[in-house]
C-alpha cells in the first residue's frame, strides 16, 4: 500500500529544491554583476562625461571634478537599482520556493507577487529618473548655447592687427586664439610675459596660424601703459582694433601703483590712459575699440564723492559694488567715444567660466546652490569670447545701435541695456578721468 505523502516529506522536497541549491552560485553571479557594474559604469561615465565637456563644451577646468560627480551619481544609482532587482529576484525565489501545503505557502504566494510588482517598477524608476534628469538638463543646456550664439564668419584676417589687453587667460586668451586661427596679428598685452609665453605655446598647440606677439602691459601703472603705448608706437603703428579687455574683481582693498582702488584703476583708468595715449595712430587708421563691460553694468551708480577710493561692502550687498560701477565707466568710456567720432563697440561676454573669479573662495556647498545657475548660465570662456570676436569683426555698428542709444553686444548681437545712462555723469565722468590721469 502506497504511503500518503506527509507535510514532512514535502518539506524534504522542498529543501532539496534545485533553487535552494542554486542559492550560492547565485550569490556569486550576484558578486560578478556589482564588481563588473561598479568598476566599468563610472569609469566609462567619468571618462564620457570629461571627453563632452572639452571636447563639445570646451570647458577645461573642472571637466574632472564634473566626470567625477556623473560617475559618484552613476554608482549609487547602480547599486540601488542592483539592489532593487535583487529584491525582485528574492521575491521571486520566494514564490518558487513557497511551501504548498499551507495555507500560509498560499499567503506568501500572493505576497512574493505583490513585491514582485513592487521590486520591478522601483528598478525602472531607478533606471529612468537619473537617465530622465540627464536627457533634459542636456536638452536645456544646449538650448541655452544655441541662445548664446556663435560667430560663423571664419573669413581671413591676414595683414590685420589686433591688441588685446590680459590675453594670456580666460576670454583675452580665447580670443586671441580665434582671431590668431583666422590668420591675424595679435598683440598680447599682458602683464606677465611668463604668463603671456604659457598662453602662446597653449595656442600653437591648436593653430599655427597667425602672428602672436606678446608686449608687457600692467594697466595698474601709468608708467607701464606709457611704455607699451611707446611700444606700440614704434612696433605697429598701424593696428586694426584695439581690445579692452584686461579686467578684475578682487574680494579685499587692492590698489593700482597711483593708489587708485583696482576696480576703478585697472577696468578703467588704464584701458582710458590707454586710448588717449593711443588715439592719434587710432584716428589715422580708423582703427575699432572694442571695449568689455558686463551687464552688471546695470545695477551700478558712478559714485563720485568715493571716486578711485576703496568702499567696503555695505551689510547684505550680494555683488561687488565697485566692480559694477567700473562696467559702468567702461560703458560711459564708450559713449563719449563714440560722440567724438570713434568707431567703438560695447559687449558683455555674459557670465564665463573664466580665471576671473580667482579671488573668491567658495565653500563646497556653494557649489551644490550654484550647480543650476552654472548649468543655465555659466558658458565656457571660448563662447563668451563670441562676443568680443564678433565686436571686433563684424559690422554691429549702426547708426540707431550704438553706445550713446545704450545698445551693446551680447549673444552675438545687439541689445538694448537698461541703464538710463545720463549725459551730465558722463561728461563729468569724462573730465574726472582726465583730472585722475595729471594728478
Ligand atoms: N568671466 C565673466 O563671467 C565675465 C562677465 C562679464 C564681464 N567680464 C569681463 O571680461 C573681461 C575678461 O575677464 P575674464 O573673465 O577673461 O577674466 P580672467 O580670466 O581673470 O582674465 C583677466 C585678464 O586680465 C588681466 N589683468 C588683470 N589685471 C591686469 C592688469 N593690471 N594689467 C594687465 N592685465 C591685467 C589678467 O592677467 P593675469 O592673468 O596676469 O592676472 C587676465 O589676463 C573683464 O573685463 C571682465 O570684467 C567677465
Amino acid at each position: 500500500m502506497d504511503k500518503e505523502p506527509s507535510a514532512a516529506s514535502d518539506r524534504q522536497a522542498y529543501d532539496d529544491s534545485p533553487a535552494t541549491q542554486s542559492e550560492s552560485s547565485s550569490a556569486l553571479g550576484w558578486l560578478l554583476l556589482y564588481s563588473v557594474a561598479m568598476f566599468t559604469l563610472p569609469f566609462a561615465a567619468f571618462y564620457s562625461t570629461r571627453y563632452a565637456l572639452t571636447h563639445y563644451l570646451h570647458v577645461d577646468g573642472f571637466a574632472n571634478t564634473c566626470g567625477s560627480v556623473v560617475a559618484a551619481v552613476l554608482a549609487v544609482n547602480v547599486i540601488i537599482f542592483l539592489y532593487a532587482v535583487r529584491g525582485y529576484e528574492d521575491a521571486k525565489d520566494d514564490d518558487n520556493n513557497h511551501d504548498p501545503t499551507t495555507e500560509e505557502g498560499d499567503e506568501r504566494k500572493d505576497e512574493a507577487k505583490k513585491s514582485k510588482k513592487r521590486n520591478m517598477s522601483a528598478s525602472l524608476l531607478y533606471l529612468l529618473v537619473p537617465v530622465g534628469v540627464g536627457a533634459s538638463l542636456y536638452v536645456i543646456r544646449k538650448l541655452r548655447e544655441l541662445q548664446w550664439g556663435w560667430v560663423r564668419n571664419t573669413a581671413p584676417l591676414r595683414g590685420k592687427v589686433f591688441i588685446i589687453t590680459g590675453a594670456n587667460t580666460g576670454l583675452g586668451y580665447e580670443t586671441a586664439r580665434a582671431l590668431a586661427a583666422r590668420q591675424a596679428t595679435v598683440i598680447m598685452a599682458c602683464r606677465s610675459m611668463e604668463r603671456a609665453g604659457e598662453a602662446i605655446r597653449r595656442i600653437r598647440q591648436h593653430t599655427s596660424e597667425g602672428e602672436l606677439i606678446p608686449i608687457e602691459l600692467d594697466l595698474a601703472s601709468f608708467a607701464s601703459v606709457r611704455d607699451f603705448s611707446e611700444a606700440i608706437k614704434s612696433r605697429y603703428p598701424s593696428f586694426d582694433c584695439l581690445i579692452n579687455n584686461a579686467g578684475l574683481a578682487m574680494q579685499t582693498p587692492t590698489f593700482t601703483k597711483e593708489n587708485y582702488e583696482v576696480h576703478y584703476g585697472v577696468n578703467h583708468l588704464g584701458h582710458f590712459l590707454l586710448v588717449d595715449l593711443l588715439k592719434d595712430n587710432i584716428r589715422a587708421n580708423a582703427a575699432r575699440i572694442v571695449i568689455v563691460s558686463s551687464k552688471m553694468h546695470e545695477r551700478a551708480k558712478i559714485d563720485f564723492d568715493n571716486l578711485g577710493k576703496w568702499v567696503d561692502r555695505a551689510r547684505g550687498e550680494r555683488t561687488n559694488s565697485l566692480y559694477n560701477n567700473s562696467k559702468l565707466m567702461n560703458f560711459y568710456h564708450a559713449r563719449e567715444l563714440y560722440k567724438q567720432g570713434y568707431n567703438v563697440h560695447v559687449l558683455c561676454p555674459g557670465l564665463c567660466h573664466t580665471d576671473f573669479f580667482r579671488s573668491y573662495n567658495p565653500k563646497w556647498y556653494h557649489y551644490v546652490l550654484f550647480s543650476p545657475i552654472v548649468l543655465l548660465f555659466l558658458r565656457s570662456a571660448r563662447q563668451g569670447a563670441q562676443n568680443i570676436i564678433y565686436a571686433a569683426t563684424d559690422n554691429v555698428n549702426t547708426e540707431e545701435k550704438n553706445p550713446v542709444t545704450g545698445y551693446f553686444v551680447t549673444n552675438v548681437k545687439q541689445t538694448k541695456s537698461k541703464m538710463k545712462f545720463d549725459e551730465e555723469t558722463s561728461e563729468r565722468l569724462w573730465r574726472e578721468s582726465v583730472k585722475a590721469l595729471n594728478a
